[in-house]
């Protein structure tokens, strides 16, 4: 009960105050694959412009597995990390030949694509295909460290599966690819990293360490 009532206020929260993003109008996997590689470190303002460009010229999944390289790393100039443009290219050959041209379902198979780890995987999952996937990133991980007071150190790999679990308890069934995307709208715009804007958070009431007054203190990270 007190799950569904925090999820409840999570969702309402997203619902009047979600960032209008392109990607969020449909739920094609391609298309949210594509944000979602774009978005690795890039904020997703600046996002925007370079996936409206991709998607008007690799509509589909066919059309960038045979896309020109120059072209493709052309349309990548600015976002930087040009390895990404590379694996997407290579990841859409993999979903042709392996998948017959339809993006995969199953987690492990998501995964199983070039340039697509356990976060990417999870978001696909989430918010194409509906699964109750944690998208654990470093929003997830700060809004949930700071909501139970987690000491689980962000920078060690093996952390993540504390903050897997705590989430997998609480996403909704219902809406998970919302509910990842809300926190990560709330991590971005109000339990930001250097200040925690608590009059304006849904979660105020669940949070341990707003009532302690600790907020900054999380997440836990050593290295950096
Ligand atoms: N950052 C990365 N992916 C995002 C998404 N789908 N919504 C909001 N912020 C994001």
């Amino acid at each position: 009960k007190e799950i569904k009532v925090f999820q409840k206020r999570l969702l309402d929260w997203y619902d009047k105050n979600k960032k209008p993003l392109p990607w969020r109008k449909n739920t094609q996997a391609y298309k949210i694959w594509i944000s979602e590689i774009m978005a690795q470190q890039t904020q997703v303002e600046t996002v925007i412009p370079y996936y409206e460009r991709f998607m008007e010229k690799y509509p589909t999944v066919i059309a960038l597995a045979n896309a020109d390289d120059a072209e493709l790393l052309k349309l990548w100039e600015g976002l930087g990390y040009y390895s990404r443009a590379r694996n997407l290219k290579l990841a859409a050959q993999e979903i042709v030949s392996i998948f017959e041209g339809n993006f995969p379902e199953n987690l492990s198979d998501i995964q199983s694509l070039r340039g697509i780890g356990p976060y990417t995987a999870a978001a696909i999952a989430s918010i194409a295909f509906g699964q109750p996937e944690p998208a654990i990133d470093g929003n997830l991980m700060r809004v949930t460290s700071r909501i139970f007071e987690m000491t689980d150190d962000i920078s060690q790999a093996k952390s993540r599966k504390a903050f897997d679990e705590v989430l997998r308890k609480l996403i909704s069934h219902e809406r998970p690819g919302d509910f990842n995307q809300a926190l990560m709208d709330l991590g971005s715009t109000v339990c930001k990293p250097k200040i925690a804007l608590c009059e304006t958070c849904p979660l105020a009431d669940f949070c341990q360490s707003r009532a302690k007054g600790t907020q900054l203190n999380f997440p836990v990270k050593t290295k950096k």
